[in-house]
């Protein structure tokens, strides 16, 4: 094994995950250099283990008190303006960089456009993997290019946002063609001329009074909305959104209306329905609820929190069940959205 690498065994990762799941790492790396993920990937040993790679931790559930993996805790630092198009100024920063450190950031130097993602935990070489969004925004939005190793050739490469195949909370490192790539750096393109997106109403009447706002006022009424609806992971263990909204077919959509005329449900461009995960699980009367120590979050049905020592089987059991009510009442399954390990 390289003696040059800072490797531990038998790791406690509840610190690094904010459902705050009290499980161990077999193996773990925090990777303050990508160059180390060359010497893992040269190593026989190393290479073969199963590899978790672990951002901030915000979007995993750990469902077993092991992690029989080796755990690469993305540690690379910095962000910087690295160049310019005619249209906009692309940003840089390293996969361990906090996402919302670097959001900030990029209004502290004038530059709009993922403002209405501003406090999402995580890390920004985690923002690409599930495509993460917020408020009628998106990472894809602004993407421009990101830096990944890939630990099938050993090599690292630019990919572009066609490669990274964008989707709804989805890319193709949630997929098996993406599972060799750990990503190093995002690139983003911030556009010289921004303007506000007020698509997603709340915010819209948030910022109602101001003439013209700007994207540090647009940023301040993203946050206060986020305080508002969903718990701090610092104070309650949770992982944002714990189910996707799921996407039924039209005729479905309009079954389910003639019972529940207020069925929240947008229409998608290919004519399915997309509808809210949220307002199901609501229904079905689980909100503020609880099985065992995993609960429905009383102010927002979709995320799951742990109200204290809950073990990963616990959240799942509680997943399950909701998941059983939704598809009983409604006829469609919920997909998780978290990593599940
Ligand atoms: N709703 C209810 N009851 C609830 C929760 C929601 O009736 O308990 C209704 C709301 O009234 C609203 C609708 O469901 O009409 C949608 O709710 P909301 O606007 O809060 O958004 P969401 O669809 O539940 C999505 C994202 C969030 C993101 C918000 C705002 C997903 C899975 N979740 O939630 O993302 O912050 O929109 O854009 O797409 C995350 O991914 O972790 C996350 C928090």
């Amino acid at each position: 094994m390289p003696a040059d690498l800072p490797l531990s065994s038998d790791v406690p990762l509840d610190a690094f995950n904010t459902f705050r799941i009290p499980a161990r790492a077999r193996r773990y790396l925090r990777v303050t250099d990508p160059a180390q993920l060359a010497r893992v990937a040269a190593d026989p040993q190393l290479a073969a283990l199963p590899r978790l790679v672990l951002g901030g931790g915000s979007n995993l559930l750990i469902a077993h008190d092991e992690v029989d993996a080796l755990v690469l805790h993305m540690g690379l630092a910095g962000k910087d303006i690295v160049g310019e198009t005619p249209d906009a100024i692309l940003v840089r920063a390293r996969a361990g960089e906090n996402w919302h450190g670097f959001v900030e950031w990029t209004l502290a130097q004038g530059l709009g456009g993922l403002e209405n993602m501003a406090l999402i935990p995580g890390t920004v070489g985690a923002s690409p993997i599930q495509n993460i969004g917020a408020y009628g925004a998106e990472v894809k939005d602004c993407f421009h290019a990101l830096t990944v190793f890939d630990f099938a050739t050993g090599t690292t490469r630019t990919m572009d946002a066609a490669a990274c195949r964008f989707g709804y909370r989805d890319s193709v490192f949630k997929h098996a063609e993406g599972r060799a790539l750990v990503v190093l750096d995002v690139t983003f393109a911030l556009p010289r001329a921004w303007t506000p997106n007020l698509r997603y109403a709340e915010l819209a009447q948030a910022v109602q009074g101001i003439a013209a706002p700007t994207p540090r006022q647009v940023a301040d009424a993203v946050i206060a909305i986020r305080r508002r609806k969903l718990p701090d992971p610092a104070e309650i263990g949770n992982a944002g959104s714990f189910f996707k909204n799921p996407v039924v077919s039209r005729d479905h959509c309009a079954t389910l209306l003639a019972t529940w005329p207020d069925l929240v449900h947008h229409a998608q461009p290919d004519g399915s329905e997309k509808l809210a995960a949220g307002w199901l699980i609501d229904r079905c009367g689980w909100k503020g609820k609880h099985l065992g120590r995993a609960g429905v979050y009383p102010k927002q049905a979709l995320v799951l929190v742990n109200n204290g020592g809950a073990t990963g089987a616990e959240i799942m059991a509680l997943a399950r069940a909701i998941q059983d009510d939704v598809e009983a009442r409604f006829g469609v399954r919920l997909e998780p959205e978290p990593v599940l390990v």
